[in-house]
């Protein structure tokens, strides 16, 4: 079933972890991609899907962090698909932040996460909206954290990575304001929630990129969000964050509890 036949979607991050899964669960559902990463690996992880058949896929070496960057992803999608309906916000950068850290250190942190993590979202979304309304609708999707809902989970969030935490609480003020705000136009704006996705990023913070066992044996894989996003893309719900734990089904939740709608 090729359910996003004919929808065209922009995945930022998507060289690698999450972001390269979701690619290939979108194009594997018929739409057609912009994957764009800042890093280079981001053209072998493209020929990777177009060699495998005649895919629309494209790839593109752009740093969401940068506005011309920004619009340079969007014009590729006007001119190579003919428009944009669905944006997957996933690129996201993490280092440790400790609140002890110099000032110096600390203004250079927050540029460095917050100047992709938020600025980046705003940036892209902001020039993707009109061509979503042009097309009569479509999707955003934030891919948050597991740890701006409840916590069911032992995970990674940590007291020394404050702004990697922050920004992805903030990702709520977007989700929560588009989705209301852009309901009228059909356009959907729903968070992303996992817990451990065995990812490069997961891994980074572990000696030797190793997960410790424990989390080895039952780390999510990107595969089964990248579906839990195409479950959410076809189920047309907006406002939301939906999470998913380690231990638990990945999938929409039927009815949402109060405390998952973001405005609830
Ligand atoms: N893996 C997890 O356990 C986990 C848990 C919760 C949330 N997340 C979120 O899921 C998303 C994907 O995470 P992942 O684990 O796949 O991370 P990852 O670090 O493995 O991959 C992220 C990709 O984004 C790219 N990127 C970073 N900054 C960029 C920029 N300015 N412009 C363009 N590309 C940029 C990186 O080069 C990388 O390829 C992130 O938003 C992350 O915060 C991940």
């Amino acid at each position: 079933m090729q359910d996003l036949k004919g929808k065209v979607a922009i995945v930022s991050g998507a060289c690698q972890g999450l972001g390269k899964a979701i690619v290939h669960a979108l194009v594997a559902q018929g739409a057609s991609v912009v994957a764009f990463d800042k890093q280079q690996g981001i053209m072998d992880a493209v020929a990777e899907i177009t060699s495998e058949s005649e895919k629309n896929v494209l790839g593109l070496v752009a740093d969401v962090s940068l506005i011309d960057d920004c619009k340079r992803v969007l014009r590729c999608a006007l001119t190579e698909f003919g428009g944009v309906d669905i944006l997957v916000n996933n690129a996201a950068t993490y280092r440790q932040t400790p609140v002890t850290s110099s000032w110096d250190q600390a203004v250079a942190d927050w540029d460095y996460i917050m100047d992709t993590n938020l600025k980046g979202v705003l940036m892209l979304s902001r020039l993707c909206i009109p061509e979503l309304k042009a097309r009569g609708g479509g999707d955003i999707v934030n891919m948050s954290t597991y740890y701006v809902l409840p916590a069911r989970s032992p995970g990674t969030n940590s007291a020394t990575t404050d702004l990697y935490n922050a920004s992805k609480w903030a990702l709520n003020g977007f989700t929560d304001a588009w989705s209301r705000a852009l309901s009228r136009d059909h356009i959907r704006v729903n968070g992303m929630c996992m817990g451990a996705t065995d990812t490069p990023m997961l891994r980074s913070l572990f000696r030797n990129n190793e997960l410790p066992s424990a989390l080895s044996d039952n780390v999510m894989q990107p595969q089964g969000i990248a579906q839990q996003l195409i479950d959410l893309l076809n189920d047309g719900r907006t406002g939301e964050n939906i999470g998913a734990w380690i231990g638990s089904p990945i999938e929409i939740p039927p009815n949402p509890l109060p405390h998952q709608l973001i405005s609830g």
